[in-house]
């Protein structure tokens, strides 16, 4: 890819280049700050941001498993107040070029919206991601993102609340994300970000009988095993949605990996778990996709 096509138009705001950090893996950005240089990146999405804070699942919550990863943070965060008064506004003053998109949870259809609500004043978000992959506490635990007509309540309940440009953020185990993805566009969205983690659980000695893994018990699986799970996600979604903007995010472990996402449409894509490991590594990426080689 020649340099000159990395810069990206889209969400109303140019981004310098595709590459993002994805959602729950670089924090609000503090701790990856000296460690690599964040105003390199294309954007930077957040952790999520709920009402309240939440102190998160019991440890352990990752386990390494071959070729991937199991986790299961439990969304902990701050909370609504501290990354309005403290995390976001150290971002917008420490970020002149990389891009903010803040990654928003709910427990409740009215969560999202009044989250939303609140930080929309602030300046320097580019985007709101609503990560529809959690459990609807009020109807039994099934998440958001896998009933129709409670991912178009979500979407138009926060498009009222604000005109920054919203990405709806869906689990890769939906019976079919794209009919999904065109609900949320109809209903308000302006992107879609595929795929968030795939359920999954691993014991420790099974033979033995041995105890999850995770203290949660199950979690979601993310690293290599998501990379054609999303690239498909994010084919499937450009395809039906008729061409709208998607961050592709699973599995990025390299240069041609971030191709794998653009050749199916994709205008962003986002690292994770590879990132974890090895947080120079997005900047590595970009260099080499500057350079326009392997
Ligand atoms: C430790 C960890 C925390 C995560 N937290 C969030 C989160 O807060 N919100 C969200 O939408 N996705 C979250 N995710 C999902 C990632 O943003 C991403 O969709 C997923 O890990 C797949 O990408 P990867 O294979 O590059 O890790 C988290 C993933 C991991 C591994």
């Amino acid at each position: 890819m020649p340099a000159g096509e990395l810069p990206r138009d889209v969400l109303g705001q140019r981004f310098q280049n595709p590459v993002l950090l994805a959602a729950g893996t670089a924090g609000f950005g503090r701790e990856l700050d000296g460690v690599m240089e964040l105003d390199r990146l294309g954007g930077i999405v957040t952790k999520a941001v709920s009402l309240l804070p939440r102190a998160g699942n019991p440890p352990p919550r990752v386990a390494e498993f071959a070729g991937g990863m199991l986790n299961s943070v439990g969304l902990a965060n701050p909370g609504l107040e501290r990354v309005r008064s403290d995390e976001l506004p150290w971002l917008a003053r420490r970020l002149a070029r990389a891009r903010v998109i803040v990654n928003v949870v709910g427990f409740t259809v009215d969560e999202y919206g009044a989250v939303v609500g609140e930080l929309d004043p602030l300046p320097g978000i580019t985007a709101f991601e609503l990560n529809l992959s959690c459990p609807n506490t009020s109807a039994g635990g099934i998440e958001f993102g896998a009933d129709a007509a409670t991912v178009e309540r979500i979407v138009a309940s926060c498009r009222r609340r604000t005109r920054i440009p919203i990405a709806v953020k869906l689990s890769p185990a939906l019976p079919d994300i794209a009919a999904i993805a065109v609900v949320a566009r109809d209903a308000g969205a302006d992107a879609i970000t595929v795929v968030n983690t795939m359920p999954g659980l691993l014991y420790h000695d099974p033979g033995a009988r041995g105890s999850p893994r995770l203290g949660n018990g199950n979690g979601g699986v993310s690293g290599p095993p998501l990379l054609p799970v999303g690239v498909l996600a994010a084919a499937r979604v450009v395809e039906r949605t008729g061409g709208m903007p998607v961050i592709g995010v699973g599995g990025v472990r390299s240069a041609d990996d971030v191709r794998q996402y653009l050749r199916v449409g994709a205008q962003l894509v986002a690292i994770g778990t590879a990132a974890l490991a090895d947080p120079r590594l997005p900047e590595r990426i970009i260099r080499v996709l500057e350079r326009g080689d392997g």
